[in-house]
């Protein structure tokens, strides 16, 4: 038995495989990624003489697929460099370098006798302690095992990844009744920990847990369409966000994952389950076995429910299909009571709620899909999962982007109220829920990872609390910091929180660890105050908060405790100069860091700026001692100028470190769930270590040479039109700080210097009428302003 895996094969490169091989290289992992042996030549090799025995011909598949890797959005891979983890080959040639391999898994087209067949192949040239597993999305594993010789089999089990498989976060495991229950426990601990997935165990039933339920949900979606006569704009605006479901609802779900993809799987459903009920309901109704035959599958066909077109004027226009006639309109505004109320309630469970007890259609026909979804997944509960009511609510929500999963969802409708009123309409409802009031025990699940929301349930781990902060006893002498409020803006209450933690964790605690629990870290700083003051010319009180702001992370940064910041999601701007001024960051692996201060026409002066210069300039010695002359702290400057100056965010943590956002220092956790806990034993570890705060630091600037080097880039940029006039301005205001203002090159300055020449080009540019407007178009648009 495997005890970790460093090297994995994945068969097959399409969509999947490729995709999943760029997840697992992403996380450290080198993969063999194989694929059929072509059997003709691209017009490009027989321009270049290549034959079909060439070893380039022979693993083109995988090799293009690699390519196309690099190129695809959103990225499936964390940086660009993950990709060189991945060896392209072959089925035939490099069938024995599977000996190699911890971990083999295949994602073959979807035909069980491909899959038997490749693993018959496979079987002879694995080690017998290696995990392999397969991708299919509802094939059964226990067919595919028959395949493999009885001494492979307690190792082989099913991981289905959901598409995109960095982005997604559930992986069904299913293992076969011979799959030996160490494996699955290995296979689930690897994949949680590694991966960064969210496992749920299903059994081995056609199409698993998510896909079944998503499936019919879809189904009983297209018939409740036609008993209410609604369009599909209509019903995506019922069945988006007013339900706790993602933005692209039910068709731009459809049009994004391919209708012959949703064919494929509700024929494949259909053909093989029990229930005549389940059967019916997955007859596809003859409008989609149109579209099927026009190759009106969505996004990959250009058109699907919906269809992109240039309008007379040049601007592109959306329009909806017809369903009665398979015409396209325009869309349609859609205008319901019920859904505008249900935009204003931010409890999903409270949501729900509302709109399913609505009288208007669109509360009648939210309620309907939502019932039937509701009672096939109590039906279905024990066959897909094993009676586990939170894998089916993980499987949705972690696979569907649902905010609720069923029987959460249930239960905030009130379990019993609910049967009462599905029984009433003639909806059959089994036996195990009748009896029951809730199914889960009240209050926050204690089961899961520390959380803020689990330790505040006990009103005696809140500390202290503001609007927009809280101070939570996280256990062990630990005190954590969570953000909160709209969007986590970075304001006062930030600021005192900091200032109450700095005497309060001298007193009683080992350290502090600052992070949030929203979607997001934290989008910056608080911009509504700032152009409002900023409108008001009240200079003093812009002056006023980003001092406040500076001192408050200098206090992080010299805290005689250990301070660690666990960011993840976005963390633009003053989120970003927060976690600049830990200890230690402890970042998940989905981190999208920047400093964009100059979207809205301001540099980061909350210490972003003085950080990045000392960062940089603190790389030069090192590199010097390597290297027999002096060395130009130019380049090191340069490109802590380019990464503010251009807004450069990371894609992930991986490239947060490469953009001298995260230090070598720093850690990335693969699973957001962990953050805390894994940022709380920092803490503890750096308090044993016997922690003392950094020494000040003493930075030599580079000064008015290394400014110039500076300014010539902006002004052949401006030239270029690659900047805007007042890019160039804002851009000149970073090159000055950057350099240490007006002193000569090599004057060593200290930290509160250069904080004092982010502020005043900070409050400068505040008063700048086309900073203010980038403002406040961005407050009103959500969107930057190139002026
Ligand atoms: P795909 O069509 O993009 O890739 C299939 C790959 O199999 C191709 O690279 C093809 O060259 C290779 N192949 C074809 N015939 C073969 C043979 N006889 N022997 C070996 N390899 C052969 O398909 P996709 O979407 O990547 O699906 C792969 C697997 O993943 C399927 O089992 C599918 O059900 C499953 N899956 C698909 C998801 C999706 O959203 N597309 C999501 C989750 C699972």
């Amino acid at each position: 038995m495997a005890t970790t895996i460093r090297r994995a094969a994945v068969l097959g490169a399409g969509l999947m495989g490729s995709q999943i091989a760029a997840l697992l290289a992403s996380c450290g992992l080198e993969v063999l990624l194989l694929d059929i042996v072509p059997d003709s030549l691209t017009p490009e090799e027989q321009r270049r003489g290549l034959t079909l025995s060439d070893p380039r011909v022979r693993s083109r598949l995988a090799t293009q697929a690699v390519e196309r890797l690099r190129r695809m959005k959103p990225p499936p891979l964390f940086t660009a460099e993950a990709a060189d983890r991945i060896t392209p080959g072959n089925l035939e040639d490099d069938l024995p370098r599977l000996r190699e391999a911890d971990w083999v898994l295949e994602a073959v087209v979807e035909d069980l006798g491909v899959k038997q067949d490749l693993w018959r192949r496979v079987a002879p040239h694995v080690q017998p302690g290696t995990v392999l597993s397969s991708n299919t999305s509802g094939l059964s594993i226990a067919a595919q095992a028959e395949a493999l010789p009885a001494e492979l089999r307690p190792h082989f089990l099913g991981t289905h990844f959901f598409n995109p498989p960095r982005y997604l976060k559930l992986l069904e495991v299913i293992p076969t009744p011979d799959t030996d229950p160490e494996v699955v426990s290995f296979v689930r601990s690897f994949a949680t920990r590694v991966l960064g997935k969210g496992v749920v165990i299903a059994r081995d039933t056609p199409n698993f847990i998510a896909n079944r339920i998503g499936t019919y949900g879809l189904a009983v979606t297209l018939r409740a369409m036609a008993r209410f006569g609604l369009g599909v704009d209509e019903v995506d605006a019922i069945t988006g966000p007013a339900m706790g479901r993602p933005k692209s609802a039910t068709f731009r779900t459809l049009d994004l994952v391919g209708l012959d993809v949703f064919a494929h799987v509700a024929r494949n459903t259909r053909a093989r389950v029990a229930d005549p009920a389940e059967r019916d309901a997955l007859e596809l109704p003859p409008y989609i076995e149109e579209m099927l035959r026009r190759g009106w599958t969505g996004d990959k066909a250009g058109q699907g429910f919906f269809k992109k077109v240039k309008g007379a004027s040049g601007e592109s226009e959306i329009l909806a299909l017809d369903l009665q006639t398979l015409e396209y309109r325009p869309r349609k505004k859609v205008r319901f009571a019920s859904l505008d109320q249900a935009r204003n309630v931010a409890d999903p469970g409270a949501r729900l709620r509302a709109l399913v007890s609505a009288g208007d259609p669109a509360g009648r026909f939210a309620w309907e899909v939502l019932r039937d979804v509701l009672a096939f997944c109590a039906a279905r509960l024990d066959e897909i999962a094993g009676g586990d009511v939170a894998a089916v609510d993980r499987a949705m929500r972690w696979g569907f982007g649902w905010e609720l999963g069923p029987f959460e969802a249930w239960e905030a409708l009130g379990v019993r109220e609910t049967v009462v009123r599905m029984e009433a309409e003639g909806v059959q409802v089994p036996d195990w829920v009748r009896e029951k009031d809730r199914f889960y025990p009240p209050g926050p699940r204690a089961d899961g990872p520390l959380s803020f929301t689990v330790q505040k349930a006990d009103p005696t781990r809140v500390v202290k609390a503001w609007p927009g902060a809280t101070l939570v006893d996280l256990g062990d002498e630990v005190l954590g910091l969570e953000l909160h409020g709209p969007k986590q803006a970075i304001g006062q209450d930030y600021v005192a929180a900091v200032r109450f933690a700095a005497g309060e964790v001298l007193r009683n605690w080992r350290g502090l660890v600052i992070s949030a629990e929203a979607p997001n870290f934290s989008v910056g700083a608080n911009l509504v105050l700032i152009l409002m003051a900023a409108q008001d010319e009240d200079w003093d009180e812009i002056d006023q908060a980003v001092r406040e702001f500076q001192s408050a992370n200098m206090t992080l940064r010299y805290l005689p405790r250990p301070v660690v910041v666990a960011p993840y999601g976005m963390t633009l701007g003053g989120g970003a100069e927060i976690a600049f001024h830990a200890d230690r960051v402890v970042a998940a692996a989905e981190l999208y860091m920047g400093l964009v201060e100059v979207g809205v026409g301001l540099i980061p002066a909350g210490g972003g700026t003085k950080e990045m210069a000392v960062r940089m300039t603190r790389q030069v010695p090192r590199v010097q001692s390597q290297l027999p002359g002096p060395v130009d702290a130019q380049p090191f400057v340069n490109r802590a100028f380019e990464a503010i100056a251009t807004a450069r965010v990371s894609g992930s943590a991986a490239e947060a470190a490469q953009l001298g956002y995260l230090r070598a220092t720093d850690r990335i956790v693969m699973n957001r769930d962990l953050l805390l806990a894994e940022a709380k034993a920092e803490v503890l570890a750096l308090d044993r270590a016997g922690y003392v705060p950094p020494a000040p630091e003493r930075i030599p600037v580079l000064g008015p040479d290394g400014r110039a080097v500076l300014e010539l880039g902006i002004y052949t940029l401006r030239n270029a039109g690659q900047a805007t006039e007042h890019d160039a301005k804002v851009a000149r205001k970073i090159a000055h700080v950057l350099t240490g203002g007006d002193l000569p090159a090599g004057t060593l300055v200290d930290e509160q210097y250069l904080l004092d020449l982010e502020r005043e080009a900070f409050l400068s540019l505040c008063g700048e009428p086309l900073s203010q407007a980038r403002m406040a178009h961005l407050l009103q648009t959500g969107r930057p302003l190139r002026n």
